[in-house]
């Protein structure tokens, strides 16, 4: 039997991008997702797109009976962990669901691996590992510090539940540690679907330019940057998916050199929060309304990536720059009712 490659939360937003990659690169993908934070109506967007077959099953991770029961009618060469909450606000109102949810879920996800000799394993992780890290831009060396939130703590105690697994288990494992997600499939048929008011910076900006908000919130302008405004690294998602791919190749052709490795996925360069707004309006040449308000509490002043681990061991070049990622944002969010 052909071997396949798991992508669990393979309906949410990174998680579909790699989809698509996943299958435009010739591999079998089966996909496993709650819809806790995704619709079902994106799987055959997915297919639309790729023209393939995509086999998904409706599986929550909690459910430890149901992820041995899939797994023992399926040959897997390797596994994209995506499925996990993600809201920090969110995470800080039920840190326990979190717990439960992603802590849980990725051990059930580990003892179907281990039980079924599974030995390649990507895991979705981020940013928020590092806090405010005392220097810029982030490499995969600097100290982590203690996570703002119970969403930043399952990414930590995810890695260290990995480090742990990759070693005693000999299983090959790459954590990836996403900046900033933004953008969406250059076709439109896919893109980030917040449920509610959205917590992420890009979905308030495009539901504000559409009308769906009142006017976007700027958090605070009082940060020791050029404007004020916080730094993030902004990465196109499609620019993630082909990170994603390129480290499963390098697990399943052995060219890893340890079996656990870390690699930081952003451009490399930082944008304020204003300098976003500025390259929406320019980009899509409308006027977004916005206003400058408190400090979001736990927000960091400045975060982006060293990339240069990752270009030199992946290969992996992100192409898309911030004006390009938010028009795909915004041609996405105008095909939204
Ligand atoms: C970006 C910047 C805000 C909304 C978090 C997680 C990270 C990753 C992405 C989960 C900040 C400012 C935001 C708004 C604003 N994973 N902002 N007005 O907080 O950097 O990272 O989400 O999805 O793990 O930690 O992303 O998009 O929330 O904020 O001014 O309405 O935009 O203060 O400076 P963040 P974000």
């Amino acid at each position: 039997m052909n071997k396949k490659i798991l992508v669990t939360g393979g309906l949410g937003y990174i998680g579909s991008h790699t989809v698509v990659e996943l299958q435009n690169n010739g591999f079998e993908v089966v996909v496993i997702d709650d819809l806790s934070n995704s619709e079902e109506f994106v799987h055959e967007k997915i297919e639309q797109i790729t023209n393939k077959k995509l086999e998904y099953h409706l599986i929550d991770l909690k459910d430890q009976e149901a992820v041995d029961e899939f797994f023992s009618h399926q040959d897997i060469a390797g596994v994209i962990h995506f499925a996990a909450h993600k809201a920090v606000g969110e995470s800080v109102e039920k840190p326990l669901m979190y717990y439960r949810n992603n802590i849980v879920g990725l051990l059930n996800l580990l003892e179907a691996a281990r039980d079924q000799n599974i030995e390649n394993f990507i895991f979705s992780s981020s940013c928020t590992v590092y806090g405010q890290a005392d220097e810029l831009p982030i490499d995969e060396n600097a100290p982590l510090k203690k996570a703002e939130s119970p969403y930043g703590k399952t990414k930590q105690m995810g890695e260290e539940i990995l480090e742990d697994f990759s070693e005693t288990y000999k299983k090959n494992v790459i954590a990836l540690r996403y900046f900033n997600p933004i953008g969406a499939h250059p076709t439109a048929l896919i893109g980030e679907l917040p449920k509610g008011i959205p917590n992420n910076l890009i979905p308030f900006v495009t539901q504000t330019a559409a009308g769906i908000r009142e006017q976007l919130s700027v958090f605070g302008d009082d940060y020791p940057t050029r404007d004020g405004t916080a730094i993030r690294d902004y990465i196109y998602v499609m620019d993630l998916a082909k990170a994603h791919v390129m480290a499963l190749q390098r697990l399943l052709d052995g060219k890893n050199k340890k079996n656990y490795e870390i690699f930081n996925l952003g451009t490399g360069t930082g944008s304020t929060v204003l300098e976003v707004i500025q390259a929406f309006e320019k980009a899509n040449k409308v006027k977004l309304k916005y206003k400058i308000t408190e400090r979001r509490a736990g927000d960091i002043t400045a975060a982006y990536a060293d990339k240069t681990k990752a270009e030199k061991e992946l290969g992996w070049k992100p192409e898309t720059n911030l004006e390009e990622s938010l028009r795909t944002a915004w041609e996405w969010q105008k095909t939204l009712k």
